[in-house]
């Protein structure tokens, strides 16, 4: 897979790309990321990304030249092969406006060949950008964060660990919350008595049927108390 990220703070992304599960998966192979910053596309000699809004208001509005010309040039085609691209390339922008990113999404998106995400910055993105040059519209949840850096992050994340061969133990990945509807059961690990705070008998007996159905159990218990929507009982 290959994911290029579109943002002003390239920066942003050396750390969190760099280490644990997203490092691995990159040195391996696995998946290629490129970050891209907006700003080398800027036209004018500033290389100004950002203008006042048409109409007034607060803030600063990102500039559709910059982004278009970032997008093109890096997928190395021109305005009259936008309908193509967008067929080719899921191009994502990130905006608390965006649909919700959930489980089922995720695992679309890692079904595709290549992602394009699209941060947006200060109070707001030209419109015509979403209109003409995006598939999609992404939010990470219903909360503002003040750029769309932090959500192609979480995105990122959790797309990459869903290719083959990235998550050692592919079981874990299927088991795992929201993928079968309800929230993962409770884990423990040694010791099995810490501070008086015991590990339930029935994970010590060795009862591999007894386990899950005590797994399958708790993952009800636990989606009731914490998540009641996912079931559909709120
Ligand atoms: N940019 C600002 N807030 C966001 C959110 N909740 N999701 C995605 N992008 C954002």
């Amino acid at each position: 897979m290959r994911i290029d990220i579109f943002t002003i703070f390239p920066r942003m992304f050396q750390s969190p790309f760099g280490e644990s599960l997203l490092g691995k998966a990159q040195e391996r192979g696995l998946v290629r990321i490129n970050v891209h910053d907006i700003r080398e596309y800027a036209l004018d000699k500033h290389r100004q990304v950002d203008d006042v809004p048409f109409g007034g208001g607060p803030g600063m509005v990102m500039k559709p030249e910059p982004i278009f010309k970032a997008v093109l040039s890096v997928y190395d085609c021109s305005f009259s092969d936008l309908e193509k691209l967008k067929k080719r390339v899921r191009v994502i922008l990130l905006t608390p406006r965006g649909k919700r990113l959930d489980q089922k999404l995720v695992h679309e998106l890692a079904n595709e060949e290549t992602l394009a995400l699209i941060c947006g910055r200060y109070e707001g993105i030209d419109e015509r950008v979403r209109e003409h040059l995006c598939t999609d519209s992404v939010s990470v949840g219903d909360y503002v964060l003040s750029g769309g850096e932090i959500a192609a992050m979480v995105l990122v994340d959790c797309v990459v660990r869903l290719i083959p061969g990235v998550v050692g133990n592919q079981e874990s990945v299927s088991e795992e919350s929201f993928t079968c509807g309800y929230l993962e059961y409770p884990q423990y690990t040694r010791p099995a008595d810490y501070r008086g705070w015991k590990v339930p008998e029935v994970l010590l007996g060795g009862n591999h049927q007894e386990i899950k159905r005590w797994r399958k159990e708790q993952a009800l218990k636990i989606t009731r108390e914490l998540r009641p929507d996912l079931l559909g009982e709120e």
